[in-house]
């Protein structure tokens, strides 16, 4: 949560700190605010509210410096305001820093600081970073910084700049994204590539526990005992259009319509010969008795979507978890455990913790990530990369379906390794390079899913039902529709209406109901008009043949293996969910209380 961007070169700071915040506002935007250095003085300028407000301060633009730190802002520690926005500044008003993370020991290191007669202002965790650095300043702000945080405990990722030292920016990170992107006589900072990648495609991804002195002219690493380290600098392909709206209204809208395109190249070569190839023939995946799936969200129902893969084809029993939950259940785990964890960022704190807590009981875990060199990825045995380009709006929609997608051909890539030469897997394999043609059908499903949602975007509570894969896409459909329009929805497995939900079905309750599976598709239906006679008024994704003049609505999807149809039903939901925002003229890339990336717990 949090988005810090910094900028140290000859140009204006800050037009390239309020560029990059407005590309970060998906990880916060309750407030926002920048410092920069100017005739030995540091210019603060930041309130609550958007990046916009601050854009449209007066006062910025009569700021000219050159070097500059920039925060968004999503409250972790005290009301969004202007005293609790970042940057925050210590009492002798020397060092300035910006924040993203929590200092979780912020309230002994704040009677420390008050024992010591400082005085903190704001409610914040961040606060105490300042005047600790103060506190510690002893002429080496490097040596300051390096003291300071070893007497934080939490996560961060942060920037210090100081009159006392007008010419570099420090940075540190522990825990929370953070990269430098290097262009020629300036470099930027930022907590995601996006926010800097109009400007260089050259990162160093800073590493744990990491200090950087960033100057204009240089860039140097250190551990935290100030030992110097060497850190490769790293090319990203993604380029600067795809991180904008391209023409649609919101980057919500688009990136459901990059779906197809997004899981081509998840599919990429892997899929392209006979066998799969996941870069994972190293692994010896006949020890493993057990497999977990861990995730958080969306990315936990993309595991709940695709577990049906990995016991039919692999034969290994496997459960899906909340990385929440899964940490703190004392979840059997030994050697012969394979640990899978999703996520779109990299960053999630639950997922993270997860994964340690894996690694710990001897596991072996495998990554899926869509962004490159994320905290996830360094911390997992193997990881893999959905290859969905940057996804900026907070509700997910093709990192989902990616997932699922990646997550079906490891299920295929493990079945080979374990020796499975089935011409039921070779089909499923084929299916799988259908997808992205299937996907371009699906997505003309818009215009039915709009009057759908101009017909119930004033409803109060709406249901999504359906069984086995059904039913893990009903779940993603329904926090969809929760996140970006505030209506009240649930999901159930569409067998368990009758033994209680039911009771709250009244006359037009919108019931949406997915059916791709031809085995049960007719006993949803069965369950869709049982909610029917009791007033419910139903629509049906289904890609069966079916003749119901009871239910109102059916919307008709290509035909795919059941176990993929999750790729292809979760479309006409996404799309549902995303007209009613709009309906609602809510923001429908940036819902309320919401952040792309949960680095708290
Ligand atoms: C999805 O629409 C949500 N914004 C959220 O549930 C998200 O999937 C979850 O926080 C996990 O994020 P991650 O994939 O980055 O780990």
């Amino acid at each position: 949560m949090c988005g810090i961007v910094g900028y140290i070169g000859t140009k204006k700071a800050v037009p390239v700190l309020i560029n990059g915040l407005l590309s970060l506002e998906y990880r916060g935007y309750d407030s926002a605010g920048i410092a920069v250095l100017e005739n030995d003085l540091i210019k603060v300028v930041k309130d609550k509210g958007r990046v916009k407000n601050l854009q449209d301060n007066p006062e910025i633009d009569k700021i000219l410096g050159n070097i500059g730190i920039a925060h968004t802002r999503w409250a972790t520690h005290g009301e969004p305001s202007k005293v609790n926005s970042h940057p925050h500044l210590d009492n002798s008003g020397k060092f300035s820093v910006v924040h993203n993370g929590i200092i979780e020991n912020y309230s002994i290191l704040r009677q420390k600081l008050i024992d010591n007669g400082y005085k903190l202002l704001s409610e914040t965790d961040t606060e105490v970073i300042p005047n600790l650095i103060h506190m510690n300043y002893n002429g080496n702000i490097l040596e300051a910084v390096s003291k300071t945080v070893k007497e934080l405990e939490g996560s961060f990722a942060i920037e210090v700049i100081s009159p006392l030292h007008p010419d570099e920016i420090i940075i540190v990170k522990k825990d929370s994204p953070l990269v430098v992107g290097v262009g020629e006589n300036e470099n930027y900072i930022a907590s995601d590539i996006p926010a800097i990648l109009a400007y260089t495609s050259n990162f160093y991804f800073v590493g744990e526990n990491e200090i950087g002195v960033i100057k204009d002219d240089s860039i140097t690493f250190y551990d935290v005992n100030l030992n110097e380290i060497k850190k490769e600098l790293k090319s990203i392909e993604w380029d600067a259009v795809s991180s904008e709206k391209n023409g649609y209204e919101d980057f919500m809208l688009k990136e459901i319509y990059e779906q197809p395109k997004a899981v081509r190249e998840t599919i990429g070569q892997r899929m392209s010969s006979d066998k799969v190839k996941l870069g994972l023939d190293d692994v010896d995946f006949s020890k493993f008795n057990r497999m977990y799936i861990v995730a958080c969200g969306t990315a936990m129902h993309a595991g709940l979507a695709s577990k049906y893969a990995f016991e039919k084809f692999c034969k290994i029993p496997t459960e899906i978890d909340m990385a929440s939950e899964f940490r703190y259940r004392d979840p059997l785990i030994d050697n012969q455990t394979l640990c899978i964890f999703i996520s779109q960022s990299g960053e999630t704190a639950d997922t993270i913790a997860a994964l340690k807590l894996a690694k710990e009981k001897g596991a072996t875990t495998i990554a899926v990530v869509n962004v490159i060199d994320s905290s996830i990825t360094r911390v997992a045995d193997h990881t893999i990369y959905t290859h969905a380009g940057p996804e900026i709006a907070v509700a997910s929609t093709k990192a989902y379906t990616c997932q699922v997608v990646l997550l079906n051909i490891l299920a295929a890539n493990i079945a080979e390794l374990l020796g499975n030469t089935s011409d039921e897997l070779n089909d499923f394999k084929q299916s799988i390079l259908a997808l992205p043609d299937k996907l371009k059908e699906v997505l003309d499903t818009d215009e039915i899913m709009k009057s759908y949602a101009e017909k119930n975007y004033m409803k109060k509570d709406l249901f999504f039902v359906g069984r086995g894969a059904d039913y893990a896409v009903s779940l993603e459909g329904s926090l969809k529709l929760k996140e970006i329009s505030y209506i009240h929805s649930d999901a159930y497995a569409s067998g368990e209406l009758k033994h209680g939900p039911i009771a709250l079905i009244e006359k037009d309750t919108p019931i949406i109901g997915c059916a791709t599976n031809p085995s049960i598709a007719a006993k949803t239906i069965s369950n869709l008009e049982e909610a029917i006679s009791r007033g419910g008024n139903a629509l049906l994704v289904t890609n069966q043949e079916i003749h119901n003049d009871k239910i109102s609505d059916i919307v008709t999807i290509p035909d795919i293996h059941p176990m993929l149809s999750p790729v292809l039903s979760v479309v006409p939901l996404q799309l549902f969910a995303y007209h009613i925002a709009k309906f609602k003229k809510l923001d429908v890339d940036k819902p309320r209380n919401l952040a792309k990336s949960v680095t708290v717990e």
